[in-house]
């Protein structure tokens, strides 16, 4: 696939069978996804309703609010970012080098392995287990579970690089690479904690360092887990679905490695106006500054894959979910910079703007991108031309769409309304507004954000639909591996 002049495939072939790809863990990852992205959005708006209607809890202590709301960030980026991550990285690693996994074994534990990580964090946070580091709640026998899974992982993968048939690695891997490596420092270094029971540990960092350590872990995993890995997405099935080769290599391999070098600097942008050293904070805030040209360059690389291809845009609703999570990839990382200019950031800080500049990364970017793969995906792991219903898809994607942008647009507006009127005095220097009238000037807002989600999920639920009809009655199809010469990726 679109390999540059000179690193043409190698004579490793032999034309001996070489047997099929695995496809069996990418489609029990794909399925995951859907089922996951479900349970984690009917959380995300389960909580949006709390946020409405606080005694929506009822009393019941692992209902609440400060419970739900870590099982719904854990489910949205482990269980579903991860196991879309998962289930593409699996498919292109392979197709890419034109070679099986490099274990089925170890693929298939990382699959039963990740489950059961979902299924233990999905008990133990609404107990109240929580380490209460965000992203980083679960307690440590479930760390090292994560651990072993993601080692495993990365067997799995740099395996496959190894044992591949071209000399060349496609850049997609490259970022799917990353994201598996950045991933394991990040959970084990943000992870060393001293257990005092079964289900209780301390942090070995304290204080500031603490802080630091956390934001560098938060922030990374906000750059490796929910950008660089679906980055490796964008790269091999934009391409894919344009039918075009990617826009520029060069500028792939310039975005890749000045995208990891600059996001590793940027944590400190989140303890802005914190005990943390001023110089960190504004190191944080330039590195930010700068993130913006090699997360442009990413975005304009993808989009400008479609050149002589844009009429596709207007029957093909899969490049429509990817070329518009595109474009909310776009908008969010020109906000992020500008967020975390300090002036900006005494603003921004605490409010609901940082909920809306989390969700435009998160459901347009992440949801979206992980969508339109999985639309590609899914009919080729079964033995269709496509999937069940491709009105269906153009249906999800105008829900979504519709859905993305009141969330956003929603808490934007809270989000500046909320800041403006905490910082309103009087003349005579006093507040202009308790806290409770901002509270209650949020309302509205909260009633639109709640709009918007629930759209966003009944989009999910029909996508679950038409998963279901595309499978059921089909044969699980696992592709014979094509020799490199043959095969287009
Ligand atoms: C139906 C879709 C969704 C709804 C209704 C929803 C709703 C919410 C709500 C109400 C919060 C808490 C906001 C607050 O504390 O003020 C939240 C937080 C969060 N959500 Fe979602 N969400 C959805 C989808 C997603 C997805 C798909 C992702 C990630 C891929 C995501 C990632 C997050 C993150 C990271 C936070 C924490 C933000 C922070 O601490 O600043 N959400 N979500
Ligand atoms: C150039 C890229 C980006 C920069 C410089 C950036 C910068 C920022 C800044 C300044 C904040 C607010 C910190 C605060 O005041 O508390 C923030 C929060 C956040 N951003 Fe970004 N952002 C970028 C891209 C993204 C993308 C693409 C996503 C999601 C896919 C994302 C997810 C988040 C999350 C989850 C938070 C909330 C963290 C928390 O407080 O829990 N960001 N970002």
């Amino acid at each position: 696939m679109s390999a540059p002049a000179g690193t043409a495939s190698v004579p490793m072939w032999d034309a001996a069978d070489q047997g099929t790809y695995n496809y069996k863990v990418v489609r029990q990852f794909a399925l995951m996804t859907v089922v996951w992205g479900i349970v984690g959005m009917l959380v995300g708006a389960l909580i949006a309703s709390q946020l409405m209607f606080p005694d929506l809890a009822y009393g019941i202590p692992w209902l609440s609010y400060g419970r739900l709301r870590p099982l719904h960030t854990n489910a949205v980026i482990f269980a579903f970012g991860g196991s879309a991550l998962f289930a593409t990285s699996y498919y292109v690693v392979q197709r890419t080098c034109h070679t099986r996994l490099f274990s089925d074994g170890l693929a298939a534990f990382t699959f039963w392995g990740w489950q059961a990580v979902i299924v233990a964090a999905a008990i133990t946070l609404p107990l109240g287990y929580t380490t209460s580091h965000e992203y980083a709640e679960l307690e440590w026998p479930i760390d090292i579970l994560i651990a072993v899974v993601w080692v495993a992982y990365a067997i799995v993968f740099f395996g496959t690089i190894a044992k591949r048939r071209v000399q060349h690695i496609y850049v997609a891997n490259w970022f799917y690479g990353a994201f598996i490596l950045t991933v394991a420092v990040l959970h084990i270094v943000n992870s060393a904690e001293i257990p005092v029971t079964l289900w209780k540990s301390y942090y070995v960092y304290a204080g500031a360092q603490d802080a630091m350590v956390q934001w560098w872990y938060g922030h990374n995993a906000v750059g490796f887990f929910l950008t660089a890995g679906f980055l490796g997405m964008m790269y091999y099935f934009v391409p894919k679905q344009a039918g075009r080769p990617i826009y520029s290599y060069r500028l792939s391999v310039v975005h890749f490695w000045a995208l990891i070098f600059t996001y590793m600097w940027a944590g400190p942008h989140h303890l802005e106006y914190t005990a943390l050293p001023d110089w960190a904070q504004s190191l944080g805030m330039v590195f930010s500054l700068i993130l913006l040209a090699p997360s442009w360059g990413g975005m304009i690389n993808g989009i400008m894959t479609l050149s002589g291809a844009w009429h596709k845009l207007r029957t093909d609703p899969i490049l429509k979910f990817l070329i518009t999570s595109l474009s909310f990839y776009g908008m969010s990382t020109f906000e992020g910079p500008m967020m975390s200019i300090k002036t900006v950031n005494s603003l921004s800080h605490y409010t609901d703007w940082v909920i809306g500049h989390v969700h435009s990364g998160a459901l347009g970017w992440v949801a979206m991108i992980s969508i339109g793969s999985l639309y590609y995906l899914i009919p080729r792991l079964y033995g269709r031309t496509e999937m069940f219903s491709v009105k269906a898809i153009t249906l999800h994607f105008w829900v979504a769409t519709i859905g993305v942008v009141l969330y956003i647009a929603a808490m934007w507006i809270a989000g500046v309304m909320q800041g403006l009127m905490w910082r309103a005095t009087n003349s005579d220097g006093t507040l202009t507004y308790t806290f409770v009238e901002s509270v209650k000037a949020t309302y509205p807002f909260y009633a639109i954000r709640l709009l918007g989600g629930l759209m966003f999920l009944s989009g999910m639920l029909v996508m679950a639909w038409n998963v279901w009809r595309t499978v059921r009655g089909a044969r699980p199809v696992d592709a014979p591996v094509l020799a490199p010469a043959l095969a287009r990726a």
